[in-house]
């Protein structure tokens, strides 16, 4: 186990440097870049994982630095726009950039070319759409994406994978510190939050026992919810990222098991979440951005309990089991009994959530559906899960599921909807009916993001349409 706490430096390297970092390990990643090793080119914006500015790869994978507490780098490869041009030659997707126009003020500018080198070096194909799908998590809000895109896709042509194999490996000298924040005023003691990063649900278990440790596993909610905190310097992080048990993907039986720290991406790119529930991956590919993707894990979705989380639909409608486990044992939830208020699940004090468990049967169909604002800050306005099965040579739907978010605080299931469905052959007509009868179900809020009236009206439509998408 590591704890990472003041008087501890977190090792990685930095563009083929290795370097330390010293100070609580829950400092960010993005502050130890700029301010202790002064690679100021990762640039701030928002500080909350939106807008891509300090987008650095890690271990090639491109991920927001604000979100990441440095200790969750220890030993880890860490990319940052420093480490793309090699001996004052610019990189060619920087080369691209300035032949396109595509750089103004400049503050975006690092972060997307992270973004885009990442892609580059992916092999994948550079159509319009990929390249729209890499740069969702990058705002830049004075050049306009036309000359972004065409800069890529110019890159792409200049810069394919077998030419440049990747970031240079080469050391590179580091500027060194600049001013340094979060210290103690009149000492050298930085303040952050302590880290912790067990390897083993023992380990793990034994330090939640103490009272004092809150797991993070991709960050992107705990670490929103720390940058707004006065008392954040206070709180202990629990890194569960390096625990094996709680990782991973697998088929065991009739069930497909999600590791709880399997993130997005992990679903996404996972040949038997394909092969097994590919409603699944539709979910994983309209989740935020692909830093968010690449970090925000499917326990941490479930376990901050968001009536918009993402997932929570789609567990409720599959009757998913999520598996707490303790320093007294294991106990399987039934995904109805999970949620039990606005943010609250039925998690005991010193419990972790290990896995979620998704029945498989071959006869069942599932689909799901999200209206959200902007893809890359896609935090759902309304999201739907229906399922049901087929008999062998009937087109009637049975065992009808519909589950909702978004409209309460816990994701609830459409009773009423559910009727008009059961025994039904999918039509027109049933669409309607079972569209009006979902409102039978639902009574939303008027919300931050939408007002009651919008959320009624598009969780009928959207189940109308999800009905008549299935019918081909
Ligand atoms: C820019 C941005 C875009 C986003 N877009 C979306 C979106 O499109 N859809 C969506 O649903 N959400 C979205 N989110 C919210 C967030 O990314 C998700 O809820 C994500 O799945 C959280 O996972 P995490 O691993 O980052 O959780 P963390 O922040 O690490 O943890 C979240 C909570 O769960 C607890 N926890 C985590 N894992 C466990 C475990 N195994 N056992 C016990 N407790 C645990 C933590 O203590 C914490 O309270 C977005 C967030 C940001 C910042
Ligand atoms: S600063 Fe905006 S995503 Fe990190
Ligand atoms: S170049 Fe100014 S925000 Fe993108």
């Amino acid at each position: 186990m590591t704890i990472i706490a003041p008087s501890r430096a977190t090792h990685f390297m930095v563009n083929g440097n290795p370097v330390d970092v010293a100070g609580p390990g829950g400092l960010r990643l993005l502050d130890a870049l700029r301010i202790d090793l002064g690679l100021t080119g990762t640039k701030e914006g928002c500080g909350e994982g939106e807008c891509g500015a300090c987008t650095v790869l890690v271990d090639g994978m491109p991920v927001v630095s604000c979100l990441i507490p440095v200790g969750q780098v220890e030993g880890r490869d860490v990319r940052t726009v420093e480490g793309l041009a090699e001996d004052g030659r610019l990189d060619p997707i920087q080369a691209a950039f300035v032949d396109s126009g595509g750089v103004q003020c400049g503050i975006c500018t690092p972060g997307i070319l992270m973004s885009a080198r990442a892609f580059l070096d992916s092999g994948a194909e550079p159509t319009d759409a990929a390249i729209r799908e890499v740069i969702a998590g990058n705002l830049c809000r004075c050049t306009g994406y036309m000359k972004i895109i065409d800069a890529i896709a110019r890159a792409a042509t200049t810069a394919p994978r077998e030419v440049r194999g990747g970031l240079p490996q080469v050391q590179r000298e580091l500027p060194g510190p600049a001013t340094r924040p979060n210290v103690e005023p009149g000492s050298d003691v930085r303040v952050g939050p302590a880290f912790a990063r067990p390897t083993t649900l023992g380990e793990a278990y034994a330090l939640l026992a103490e009272g004092s440790w809150r797991p993070i596993a991709g960050g992107t909610d705990i670490m929103v919810q720390l940058a707004d905190d006065p008392a954040a310097a206070d709180t202990a992080l629990l890194d569960l990222t390096g625990i094996e048990e709680l990782r991973g993907i697998r088929v065991d039986g009739d069930r497909l098991v999600i590791g709880a720290t399997a993130t997005y991406g992990d679903m996404r790119r996972s040949a038997l979440v394909a092969a097994h529930l590919p409603a699944l991956v539709e979910m994983s590919e309209v989740f935020g951005a692909t830093q968010l993707q690449n970090m925000a894990t499917l326990g941490g979705n479930v376990v901050n309990a968001s009536p918009a989380g993402d997932s929570l639909p789609l567990i409720l409608a599959t009757e998913a089991v999520l598996v707490a486990g303790g320093a007294g044992g294991e106990r399987a939830i039934p995904a109805a009994a999970f949620f039990t208020g606005y943010r609250t699940t039925a998690l005991r004090p010193g419990e972790l959530l290990l896995r979620i468990e998704f029945p498989l049967d071959a006869r069942r169909q599932l689909r799901y559906r999200k209206i959200g604002t902007r893809r890359a800050l896609a935090l759902a306005k309304v999201a739907l899960a229906v399922t049901w099965r087929q008999a062998d040579g009937s087109a009637a739907w049975h065992d009808v599921r519909i589950a909702v978010g978004t409209v309460t605080d816990v994701p609830i299931r459409a009773p009423s909807a559910e009727a008009v469905l059961e025994g039904a052959v999918a039509s027109p007509d049933v669409a309607d009916r079972a569209a009006a009868a979902i409102l039978l179900d639902i009574h939303p809020r008027d919300g931050l993001r939408s007002t009651a009236a919008y959320r009624r009206s598009a969780t009928s439509r959207v189940l109308r349409r999800m009905i008549l998408d299935a019918m081909g």
